[in-house]
């Protein structure tokens, strides 16, 4: 067999060219593997921390099957977040020091997540539009370059259409109950429907987004489709089912192009988007609070998991000689 002549780089390029997938064994650049680092830790995290506004609500569903449901779907996340932290560690991290780098406020995660939970139909509108945009972006991962974080996607993205069709159930239930109801579910998404649109990233048209890593993730084909495309995909999908909930998206501006058959939106508020990129949303300081106390009071269990690893390690080594 002739000894493959071509360098590292030209193999690495060649396997992301013919979309076959990038394993770990694979030699690959130093900036792609930073820049999967980067995003798979920050989706990793954004799992973790998003358990605590639907977890206010587990001890307040307004019924078993709800207080069942949602339960179902934090542990969802819970382990979403773990098999996140497993394809991050397959590129020479550990999931300790990903922590570590959170906690020190040093990484990011999704910004959704420092909003607050008001009512009961916020956990309606968080399935429905946070669950649904999660969706939107994360379908497009499963084709993404790097094979443990596509394979990661694929499990995910089931549980993930889960959590979007219950979100879905309360809102609709909510939305055709007493007037109340309805007026609750609006207002849940009259709060969630903007935040929602800024989950998918800064505008790639904008000048914001020369400092953005959309060009780069496309080329390495992490990212299938820009920020903007997949926000427009988002838009498509939910404004006629909010005609089925019969709510409506709180957009003045938003109209159907008969021309391109997208709906054109209003201006996203980015000033808020990156004030709460840097620390300012409502909720962000009793999120890394929370995160960090529980990451404190678990150490026990982390030290309990170790000594007895290490125990049943010696115990098979004696064993063994
Ligand atoms: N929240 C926080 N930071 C964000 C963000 C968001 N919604 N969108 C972008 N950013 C940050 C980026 O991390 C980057 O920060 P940096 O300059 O410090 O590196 C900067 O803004 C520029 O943004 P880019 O669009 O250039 O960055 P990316 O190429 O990383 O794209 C992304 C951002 C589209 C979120 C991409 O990282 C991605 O697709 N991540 C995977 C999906 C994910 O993380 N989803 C989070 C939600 S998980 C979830 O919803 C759970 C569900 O069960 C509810």
């Amino acid at each position: 067999m002739t000894q493959d002549q071509r360098t590292a780089p030209d193999r690495f390029q060649t396997l992301v060219d013919n979309d076959e997938r990038i394993e770990p064994r694979d030699e690959m650049p130093d900036a792609y593997r930073k820049t999967l680092i980067r995003q798979i830790a920050q989706h990793a995290h954004s799992e973790i921390i998003g358990m605590q506004p639907e977890g206010n609500w587990i001890s307040r569903a307004p019924s078993l099957r709800r207080k069942a449901i949602l339960m179902a779907k934090v542990q969802d996340e819970a382990g979403h977040g773990l098999y996140l932290y497993s394809a991050a560690e397959t590129l020479g991290v550990d999931r300790s020091e990903l922590l570590d780098l959170l906690h020190a406020g040093r990484q990011r995660y999704s910004s959704i997540f420092n909003y607050p939970t008001l009512t009961w139909a916020d956990m309606g509108a968080i399935g429905w539009l946070v669950d649904g945009a999660a969706i939107v972006n994360q379908i497009p991962i499963t084709r993404c370059s790097y094979g443990p974080y596509a394979r990661a996607m694929v499990r995910i993205c089931k549980e993930e259409s889960f959590h979007q069709r219950q979100g879905f159930e309360i809102l609709h239930t909510l939305s055709h109950g007493t007037p109340e109801q309805h007026a609750m579910a609006q207002d849940a998404v009259d709060r969630w429907w903007w935040p929602s649109l800024m989950m998918f990233g800064p505008p790639d048209s904008g000048a914001d987004q020369s400092k953005g890593h959309t060009a780069q993730s496309m080329a390495w084909k992490i990212k299938r489709f820009s920020n903007d495309e997949l926000r427009q995909k988002f838009v498509d999908m939910s404004v006629p089912q909010a005609g089925v909930l019969g709510l409506t998206l709180p957009d003045p501006d938003l109209h159907l192009d008969d021309e391109t058959g997208h709906y054109r939106f209003g201006e996203i508020d980015w000033s808020e988007f990156f004030s709460v990129l840097k620390g300012n949303g409502p909720c962000n300081a009793a999120r890394m609070q929370h995160r960090r106390a529980a990451h404190n009071d678990g150490a026990w269990v982390r030290e309990a998991a170790t000594a007895y690893a290490e125990k049943t390690r010696a115990r098979t080594a004696a064993g063994a000689a």
